[in-house]
């Protein structure tokens, strides 16, 4: 016979499941697992998930947790409690006594004693958890955990469901999940403006108590939107002078209270010059002429090839290695990759032309490389691969020349299309089956000293003809 919690617990598995195989939206189906995994335990329960870069946990759906527990402030994914980073199961016993909690005192301000924290994978990675909040120490049997990842299991099968039916595979998680019902038009702009360049944002994330009047909050501030990337509150206002008014006093109390706080305060028009200050928006709309969307903003960019430029000084500490770009697509990527390896290094490059005959193409070197590989360490860079014929080619021609060892850094990775299937050793993006230009890359030599990646508004080239174009 199944006890009385065996029989709750089997009621919210099946609830969960029914969401997830219905038609509802993502954020529905979420919401029930949510709801049914904090009713089951008799406690509170949230849903995190990690921003694009992976830095920061967001709550995205909860239940029976206070308003002002949730918008405490974002956890810093490598200081909060570790299951999104070690993709285990992690329970704090006592919040109290645990460094690992980062509002700890918010915490106990919600009667929260204990947490229970389990990774929701999506094909192979964590992307956020399931985090249980007990009023009551926990003594968590076996069985409840197994239940709370049953139910973290569900919400990755959302995931991979929801994501399978979209076109564009780098919507973030985050994105798709957030409840969004914006207080003014301005805001809905402003969301929209950052979905068009990608940046990634949370609407009011965070609430920071400004006034107290012994242990009660008398007053408190809500910045509209937070971007993770930018590490950087933004608050939008209305022209009326009087509200601007009383909103600048609270924001210089706020930068008094949380001085490490990044926030802007934004008139009507003026997030146009903060946008501009990143290399888009509508005042450098000249630079972005002729662009249906971008794939990767500037700062994506930046930190992007900080980590793999970090990666490679550590492979390379003991060797000085050879790096060979093709021209002319790497020029953007070699010249900040390099610029940010910490080890010595060489630099040489290949230049090479298609030419078409009738039936294939044939790749030939018109510049070879001034450098003697033979036993050094090359890391050859490249802006995209694509089907990999070129790069195939080149490595081939490399090999040749007997180096020690030979590696591969490209920016851009389209598996799609891949005819000669090559190891890649560091990868920037893994990007859709789209046509890119942008930062070093061209269509037919125009976009090529865009600052950011996007997606141009052409019709895509033919295959057969993008033989032709020169790299
Ligand atoms: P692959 O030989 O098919 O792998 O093609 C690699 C070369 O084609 C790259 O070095 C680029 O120069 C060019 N290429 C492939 N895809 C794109 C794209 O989306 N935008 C711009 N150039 C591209
Ligand atoms: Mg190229």
């Amino acid at each position: 016979m199944a006890s009385g919690k065996e029989r709750t617990y089997y009621k919210a598995v099946r609830r969960a499941i029914n969401a997830v195989i219905s038609e509802t939206s993502l954020k529905d189906k979420l919401t029930v697992i949510v709801r049914g995994t904090a009713r089951s335990m008799k406690a509170g329960a949230s849903l995190v998930l990690l921003n694009a870069d992976r830095t920061k946990l967001v709550h995205s759906a909860s239940w029976g947790l206070p308003r002002y527990y949730l918008q405490k402030g974002m956890p810093n994914a490598d200081k909060s409690i570790s299951e999104v980073a070690t993709g285990r199961t992690v329970i704090i016993e006592d919040i109290k006594r645990d460094s690992r909690v980062q509002y700890r005192q918010m915490a106990a301000q919600a009667g929260i004693v204990s947490i229970i924290g389990t990774p929701i994978i999506l094909n192979g990675l964590p992307i956020g958890s399931i985090r249980v909040y007990t009023k009551q120490p926990c003594e968590c049997s076996r069985q409840d955990i197994s239940f709370v990842s049953t139910m973290a299991n569900l919400a990755g099968i959302a995931f991979k469901s929801y994501l399978e039916g979209q076109s564009e595979e780098r919507v973030s998680a985050l994105r798709q999940t957030q409840p969004v019902a914006f207080a003014h038009p301005s805001e809905e702009d402003f969301a929209r403006i950052l979905d068009f360049y990608n940046m990634e944002w949370v609407y009011e994330p965070r609430s920071f108590p400004l006034k107290w009047d012994g242990d009660r909050i008398t007053e408190m501030f809500t910045p509209d939107f937070y971007l993770p990337n930018l590490d950087l509150y933004v608050e939008l206002t209305t022209l009326k002078q009087s509200l601007v008014t009383d909103k600048n006093r609270k924001l210089r109390r706020l930068r008094e209270l949380y001085p490490e706080i990044k926030i802007t305060l934004l008139y009507k028009n003026d997030y146009n010059h903060l946008l501009a200050k990143y290399g888009f928006g509508p005042l450098a709309q000249s630079r972005a002429h002729g662009i249906k969307q971008i794939l990767y903003s500037t700062v994506d960019i930046k930190n992007r090839i900080q980590k793999m430029a970090k990666q490679i000084s550590k492979d390379y500490a003991d060797r000085r290695p050879i790096l060979v770009g093709l021209q002319r697509g790497f020029i953007c990527f070699m010249a900040d990759l390099m610029r940010q390896i910490t080890v010595p290094l060489d630099l040489d490059f290949i230049a090479i032309s298609y030419y078409t005959g009738t039936n294939d193409s044939v790749v030939k070197i018109t510049k070879d490389m001034d450098l003697n590989i033979a036993g050094r360490h090359v890391i050859m860079v490249e802006d995209i691969v694509d089907t990999g014929i070129t790069l195939n080619y080149i490595l081939n021609h490399l090999k040749a020349r007997k180096p020690a060892s030979l590696a591969v850094c490209v920016l851009l990775n389209r598996r799609i299309r891949r005819i000669v299937d090559l190891p890649l050793d560091y990868i920037g993006f893994e990007i859709p089956d789209e046509f890119v230009v942008g930062y070093g890359l061209d269509y037919r030599e125009e976009y090529r000293n865009l600052p950011f990646i996007a997606i141009p508004d052409i019709k895509r080239p033919p295959v057969k003809k993008r033989a032709q174009l020169k790299d």
